[in-house]
């Protein structure tokens, strides 16, 4: 018989996803009787994105997923570890490789060992990014209309950046320690999530918050490089059924066919912020930058009955604008920092 996933670790629940699903947990899932956020609280990870949650529920521990005493300790205790923490921005990746060949492979090594050696089931967040990326649908023949123009479980690996690459490298130990070692674990493989909580270097809410403090928003190239956009609630729900129905050894795409190009998607933000839809600048380009992202997510429809709620993008895309204007402490003491960090690259 399966065993409840009573006690769950979720590395990274300090983070924009992370802390997203930690949300989900308690708010929908009272079986769960108690969340471990082991998290290093990088320049990434917020407390106050978890602060408010019930105490007796959610306990946050401060480390490191490399810390192998640490990570040993608490999966000892452990019915399930959802891994989320990672370094996750690709400018980041571009500037120091380093902090991300450490957290997500090592760290990932360190937490599959411990799984391994108490038998615990491991979930492992990863991203469509591993695949690398698509031709744009206008540049296929016949505008895309034909087959294998998505992301799917077969697709080949081929990351452009040190971040995709980090993360393919912990896919790749994940799938081995299945197969030689019988760890209890599952992947997906998810697109670009947007909502509350996500870090002010991110595309969408570096953007917002530009225009809220009168700063022009910054466009990296032609702006025609496509993004598959996706409610991180909703990735938050696939996750859940994929704990807890999906099959052991499996990877799982999870996408809601939120195809956007970045221009779009900032001429939509300028609107619904009532500037003009021009009012923004062209920056450098980021390098290797992929063109387009697509997700199938037909395996996690058909198989365990998946399907997105978020489904009105510009919907969506107004509520995270609001979140971010009346957030404004959430966000504000570092917006200088971020922007200076970007102008220094040019970006
Ligand atoms: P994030 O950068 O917002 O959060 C990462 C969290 O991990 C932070 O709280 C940080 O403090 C923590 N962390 C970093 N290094 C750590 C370490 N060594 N030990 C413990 N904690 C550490 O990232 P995110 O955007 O929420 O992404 C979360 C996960 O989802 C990542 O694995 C990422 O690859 C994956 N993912 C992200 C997206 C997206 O659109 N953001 C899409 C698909 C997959
Ligand atoms: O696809 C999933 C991935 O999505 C995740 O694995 C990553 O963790 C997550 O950061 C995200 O990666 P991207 O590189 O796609 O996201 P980012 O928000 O950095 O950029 C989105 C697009 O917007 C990308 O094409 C670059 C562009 N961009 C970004 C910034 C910050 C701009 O045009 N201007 C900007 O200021």
């Amino acid at each position: 018989m399966k065993k409840a996933f009573k006690n769950i670790i979720v590395t990274g629940g300090c983070g924009f996803i992370g802390s997203n699903f930690v949300h989900y947990l308690v708010n929908n899932h009272p079986e769960v009787e108690h969340i471990t956020v082991l998290d290093k609280l990088t320049y990434a990870g917020n407390p106050a994105n978890i602060a408010g949650l019930p105490k007796d529920k959610v306990e946050l521990v401060v480390g490191d997923i490399c810390d192998k005493d640490l990570v040993d300790k608490l999966v000892s205790q452990a019915d399930a570890v959802v891994h989320y923490a990672a370094e996750s921005h690709n400018d980041n990746s571009l500037l120091d490789p380093t902090p991300f060949i450490k957290t997500n492979i090592e760290g990932t090594f360190t937490l599959i060992n411990a799984c391994r050696k108490y038998d615990v089931r491991y979930h492992h967040i990863s991203t469509d990014e591993v695949y690398g990326d698509l031709p744009l649908r206008e540049d296929l023949p016949g505008h895309g209309d034909g087959k294998g123009e998505k992301f799917t479980p077969d697709s080949p690996y081929r990351p452009s950046s040190p971040y995709s690459s980090s993360k393919a490298s912990s896919d790749l130990l994940v799938r081995a320690w299945v197969r030689s070692f019988g760890l209890r674990a599952t992947i997906s493989n998810c697109s670009n999530n947007y909502g509350p909580y996500q870090h002010i270097e991110k595309f969408i809410p570096r953007q917002i918050t530009n225009i809220l403090s009168g700063i022009r928003p910054k466009l990296y190239g032609s702006g025609k490089n496509v993004r598959d956009w996706i409610h991180t609630n909703d990735h938050s729900r696939a996750v859940w059924d994929i704990l807890t129905k999906g099959k052991i050894g499996e990877t799982y795409l999870i996408g809601a066919d939120g195809e956007k190009n970045n221009k779009e998607v900032l001429e939509m933000i300028l609107e619904l912020m009532g500037q003009p839809k021009d009012a923004y600048d062209h920056v450098k380009d980021r390098p290797g930058h992929d063109l387009r992202y697509a997700i199938d997510a037909t395996k996690l429809k058909t198989e365990l009955g998946w399907e997105p709620e978020f489904t009105d993008f510009k919907e969506g895309l107004q509520h995270t604008i609001d979140w971010y204007t009346q957030h404004e402490d959430w966000w504000k003491d570092e917006k200088a920092a971020v922007e200076a960090k970007y102008a220094k690259n040019g970006q």
